[in-house]
């Protein structure tokens, strides 16, 4: 059972755990979310600068509260792609000097494989197959896990994340960022039946997603309630409330009812959400409902572990390690690296 130090910085959260195979024995998360919230969006070249601020003091916070010395840490796990680039080489070369003073072993870690194993520290018991429904701000994917090390894309988005499609449509009806927590705090004032909206179907790719078309459809929609407000001389104002949980509806019943289809097409029985969208009220509640219906079991991480964070890439640190699979110095950043 390897203990790991782990480093995530591959967008805009600088992070540091010490991980101890399943369990989390500390997890700190530094967010930068109110530097970029001034701009609307992460400001890759901000958030490097950031992270190199807060690095060190995140890892030793990690030290301090998992209360570990490095004696007792067996590697370095850190995530090397994919991501904003500048954002990813802080992390690695934070790692790179550590392995390299403290005569540790680095393991490079890709995001995404830290994601599906932020379930393993929700639930220590899980064991794979299973199929996880990865949806934050970068990603939207459904993805097998058929086991350890073995992943499949089963589906994913053509154009738009799940998260990114939240913060357009926030950002359109003036909620603020990030418009994930936004839209879900003020659908619960309005009516999700109230207006149609397109689901973003691929025709012959039953599990795949657009949601650039719905954030169109939303813009239209906007456009067309100012406009016919305009012309009554209507002062009131536009139904936000009643969009925004039309939106939501409609990216939850698009999620859930695909990813229960490729559970089912797939005869996997349990399905993991993660991702800082797998937070989202209405999504979790269509996807539970829809799951129960047919008998499968679905695992919600806690937020803290849904996010991005260092204690889900040093869960699969520790298991890479486990099984011997380590990094080398010249371990590269990558922006873009298939799962
Ligand atoms: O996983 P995450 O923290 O960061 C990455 O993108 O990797 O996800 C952030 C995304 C943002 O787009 C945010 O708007 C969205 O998750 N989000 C939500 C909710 N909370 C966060 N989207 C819908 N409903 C929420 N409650
Ligand atoms: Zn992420």
């Amino acid at each position: 059972m390897p203990t790991v130090l782990a480093i995530e910085t591959s967008c805009d959260e600088t992070a540091a755990a010490v991980v101890r195979d399943r369990h989390c024995l500390s997890s700190v998360v530094s967010s930068q979310i109110d530097i970029h919230a001034a701009y609307g969006g992460v400001v890759p070249e901000i958030a490097a600068r950031q992270h190199l601020e807060t690095i060190n003091l995140a890892i030793s916070q990690a030290f301090g509260q998992a209360n570990r010395s490095w004696a007792e840490i067996d590697g370095i796990a850190v995530t090397a792609a994919p991501g904003l680039i500048g954002a990813l080489m802080v992390g690695i070369t934070a790692a790179k000097t550590l392995a390299l003073l403290h005569q540790k072993p680095l393991i490079g870690v890709h995001h995404l494989e830290g994601h599906i194993f932020s379930a393993f520290l929700a639930e220590p018991s899980l064991e794979p197959p299973f199929l996880c429904l990865l949806v934050s701000g970068g990603h939207s994917s459904l993805i097998l896990v058929k086991d350890y090390g073995d992943y499949e894309i089963a589906g994913q988005t053509r154009d738009d994340a799940a998260g990114e499609a939240f913060d357009k449509v926030a950002r359109l009806l003036k909620l603020g960022y990030p418009g994930g927590p936004a839209i879900d705090k003020i659908a619960v004032q309005g009516n999700p039946k109230a207006f149609n909206l397109p689901q973003g179907r691929i025709a012959n790719h039953p599990y795949d997603s657009s949601f650039s078309g719905l954030k169109t459809a939303v813009l239209r929609l906007v456009e067309k309630l100012a406009a016919a407000k305009e012309q009554a001389n209507d002062r009131n104002p536009l139904p936000i409330a009643d969009i925004a949980a039309s939106f939501q509806a409609t990216v939850a019943k698009a999620l859930s009812s695909r990813t229960v289809k490729c559970a089912i097409a797939h005869n996997l029985t349990k399905i993991v959400a993660v991702g800082g969208v797998a937070a989202n009220t209405e999504l979790r509640s269509q996807l539970l409902n829809a799951a129960t219906e047919h008998n499968l079991t679905v695992i919600f991480p806690p937020l803290s572990l849904c996010t991005d964070n260092a204690a889900m890439i040093g869960c699969a640190g520790a298991m890479h390690l486990a099984r011997g699979e380590t990094s080398r110095l010249e371990l590269a950043a990558r922006s873009r690296l298939e799962l």
